[in-house]
């Protein structure tokens, strides 16, 4: 990509489902988005960044039922407070817009006819689970029983909380409805397949293009590899959705429009604006297509949507940038410690600012999950953005105001060093390019340390009281201000709203493209305060909130299980948490814990994170499978003790049984750590 011809980009985040709150993990998808958008628009590229509500499908339909009103009441309502809460965390989306238009449906509908007419769409008639008391095709998550295999009550349809085993609702023990409570029946009912086989090829070509995430282009890899299954789009009424044409009850899959809302979006944006939709669109586009998402949306994004943009006869995604998922404090969001922190309680105690800083200090261009410590992220933004990058700024301001009528000097006096500073924009601008906002945060706060040393070697504060320094006060602090300036530019995109109290203060812009030389001569406007420190309180007084607030619905509800494909899905929050965490003691001791020594560790084959651990208690061996592949070698862990649950029922897994679970800190990735027993430990003793 030529550095200096303006590139055409449009980019979308995932589009959150319209059925509750966001929280901060969404937001860590669109501050990365943001992020990449501001920097591209810094540069001087056309870029457009559009999203929108997912309004359609099953769980959207309940809630709004639950609440007593219409489904496009319940969407509107939660349209608005999203975008009361991405504007809160300065997301400078050009269009916020609803799957739930008149675009999409056209669109959804020309790209099912495309579809049709090219021959990939098959019918034929699957037997379902229906609730005969709500009319109402049951999806697995709808279904309870008793688990065929430790008989225990009240299981989900798809897998058993219990044991781990997973099976089909037909094998449940006395199934019932979980939304009636009535026996389902099977019904029998004709389904359109998207036949995504006949895209094996294409698919292949395209996940090896080069442009894909290594992770990514792995997965998809895989999923070709085990071969492809036709992707059943239609579900019956009732249903809120789009009808599908020419087949009266019958809807698409919200799964169906939900990507085609990209360009609906989109195209509503170009009608406003007098942009050509075509061009970004048309097979042949030269413009860029990219899509974030999180890890758990992957097969949609990487299988049905390219494979049915290409039928459809429109471009493919330049690329779709996957990222992981966000922990607080090293687990998953959790209700009961209230970590489980909704974006608008978070905007009434902290400004989005700091939560942007801490994100692209963390964010890599993998799918990791991302931690947000808190102990972590006040001291990180304290410490950086206030004790570094402020403080360059306003150690220099004063003197300037009081002495030299508030004008830099006519002659920078380290021309070479702000020319480095300068120059380094060229590394920092290629890793966020490349999603690395982490590596280049660290190159940023290098440079911040760079300019308060020779701040510190001057001492303006000294030398303002020695008599004849004036000249070099007046150099030093000009000196100073043009090093924020820089520092300030490459900012602009993680701290726009600082950036812009910047821009007034130092009387001009802070783009990019607008940097080539220092400021000279240069009138500056009243310094204002940036951005205060956070204060502790804060924390915990968000924190305090969190816990109190009713259980937000999206983590519940919100997700749509995969449909032909296995997602690989991360241990996201799809089944509500309980309500507390705290357990009886007698719980507590019937935890089986021994001491065991692994006597080998193996890879699994086709597992990214598994290996095969064989461990010993002394008296019995025990297969176990432990997702620490990304932080240990098996190598380093043979013969080496650890502290594992002895009692913990098997679990049959894609690779095998599991017998039993080994006790491991940290979170996850390549920050776990396998708890190790201190010497004195022998193997089979009991942990008590
Ligand atoms: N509606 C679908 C996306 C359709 S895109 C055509 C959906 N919605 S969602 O509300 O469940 O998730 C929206 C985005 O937020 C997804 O990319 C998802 O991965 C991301 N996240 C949801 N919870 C998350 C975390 N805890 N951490 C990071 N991202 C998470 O999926
Ligand atoms: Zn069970």
């Amino acid at each position: 990509m030529a550095e200096h011809s303006t590139r055409d980009i449009l980019v979308t985040s995932a589009l959150p489902y319209a059925n509750g709150s966001l929280h901060l993990g969404h937001l860590l998808e669109m501050v990365q988005t943001d992020i990449w958008v501001r920097f591209q628009k810094s540069r001087g590229h056309r870029c457009h960044y559009v999203c929108a509500d997912d309004a359609h499908g099953t769980a959207i339909m309940l809630t709004a039922e639950k609440l007593g009103i219409t489904p496009e009441e319940q969407i509107q309502r939660v349209q608005q407070e999203h975008e009361r809460d991405t504007a809160g965390f300065l997301i400078g989306f050009d269009n916020y817009y609803s799957t739930h238009s008149p675009e999409n449906r056209a669109w959804s509908e020309e790209i099912y006819k495309r579809l049709r007419a090219n021959g990939h769409i098959a019918t034929r008639a699957i037997t379902q689970a229906f609730d005969p008391e709500k009319q109402l095709f049951l999806a697995d998550r709808f279904i309870k029983g008793t688990c065929p295999k430790c008989k225990t009550a009240d299981q989900y349809g798809d897998n058993c909380e219990a044991c781990g085993a997973t099976y089909t609702p037909a094998e449940l023990i006395d199934p019932v409805s979980a939304l009636s409570g009535a026996t389902p029946v099977e019904k029998e009912s004709e389904h359109f397949f998207f036949t995504l086989p006949d895209f094996a090829d294409m698919l292949k070509d395209w996940t090896g293009s080069g442009t894909l995430q290594p992770q990514i282009a792995n997965k998809l890899r895989e999923w070709l590899d085990a071969g492809l299954q036709e992707w059943d789009i239609s579900r019956d009424a009732p249903y809120f959705g789009f009808e599908i044409p020419d087949a009266p009850g019958k809807y698409f899959y919200v799964w169906l429009d939900a990507p085609i809302g990209y360009m609906a979006s989109f195209q509503n944006y170009c009608e406003r604006e007098g942009i050509d939709f075509d061009s970004y669109w048309q097979k042949d586009s030269q413009a860029e297509l990219y899509h974030f998402i999180g890890k758990d949306i992957i097969n949609f994004h990487g299988l049905f949507w390219p494979a049915m943009l290409h039928s459809a006869e429109l471009r493919t995604p330049t690329a779709i940038y996957a990222h992981g998922f966000l922990t607080v404090n090293g687990t998953k969001m959790s209700k009961s410690r209230g970590t489980f922190i909704k974006a608008s309680t978070y905007l009434q105690h902290l400004d989005a600012q700091y939560l942007r800083y801490y994100f692209a200090a963390k964010l890599a261009a993998s799918v990791d999950d991302i931690d947000l410590n808190l102990e972590d992220f006040v001291q990180r933004v304290n410490a950086d953005v206030v004790g570094k990058v402020v403080n360059i700024a306003s150690r220099c301001a004063g003197f300037l105001r009081k002495g030299f009528d508030n004008t830099l000097t006519a002659d920078c006096a380290e021309p070479a060093m702000v020319q480095d500073f300068i120059d380094a924009g060229d590394t920092i601008a290629a890793l966020f390019e490349g999603r690395e906002f982490n590596k280049a945060i660290r190159e940023i706060i290098a440079l911040a340390d760079r300019a308060n040393q020779y701040i510190d070697d001057k001492k303006p504060w000294v030398l303002a009281k020695e008599e004849g320094s004036e000249a070099e006060v007046h150099a030093v602090c000009s000196v100073g201000i043009n090093l924020f300036r820089v520092l300030m530019t490459y900012l602009k995109p993680v701290l726009p709203a600082m950036a812009e109290k910047a821009e007034a203060f130092l009387n001009t812009s802070l783009d990019w493209t607008a940097l080539s030389a220092p400021l000279t001569a240069h009138r500056l406007e009243k310094f204002q305060p940036l951005i205060t420190r956070i204060d502790p309180k804060q924390i915990e007084a968000m924190v305090d909130a969190s816990r109190e607030e009713a259980p937000a619905t999206a983590a519940a509800v919100g997700k749509t299980a995969p449909a032909s494909q296995d997602a690989g899905k991360p241990g996201k929050a799809s089944k509500a948490p309980a309500a507390t965490d705290t357990i009886a003691f007698e719980d507590f001791a019937k935890v089986d814990l021994r001491v065991a020594q692994i006597i080998a560790a193996d890879h699994v084959e086709g597992a990214d994170k598994l290996l095969r651990l064989t461990l010993s208690l002394g008296d019995e061996q025990r297969q176990v499978f432990a997702g620490i592949k990304a932080a240990y070698a098996p190598q380093d862990l043979v013969g080496r003790l650890t502290v594992m649950v002895a009692n913990l029922a098997p679990r049959k897994m894609r690779f095998g049984l599991s017998e039993g679970m080994v006790l491991a800190a940290g979170p996850g990735g390549e920050d776990i750590f396998l708890l190790t027993p201190d010497s004195g430990a022998t193997v089979g003793m009991q942990v008590k």
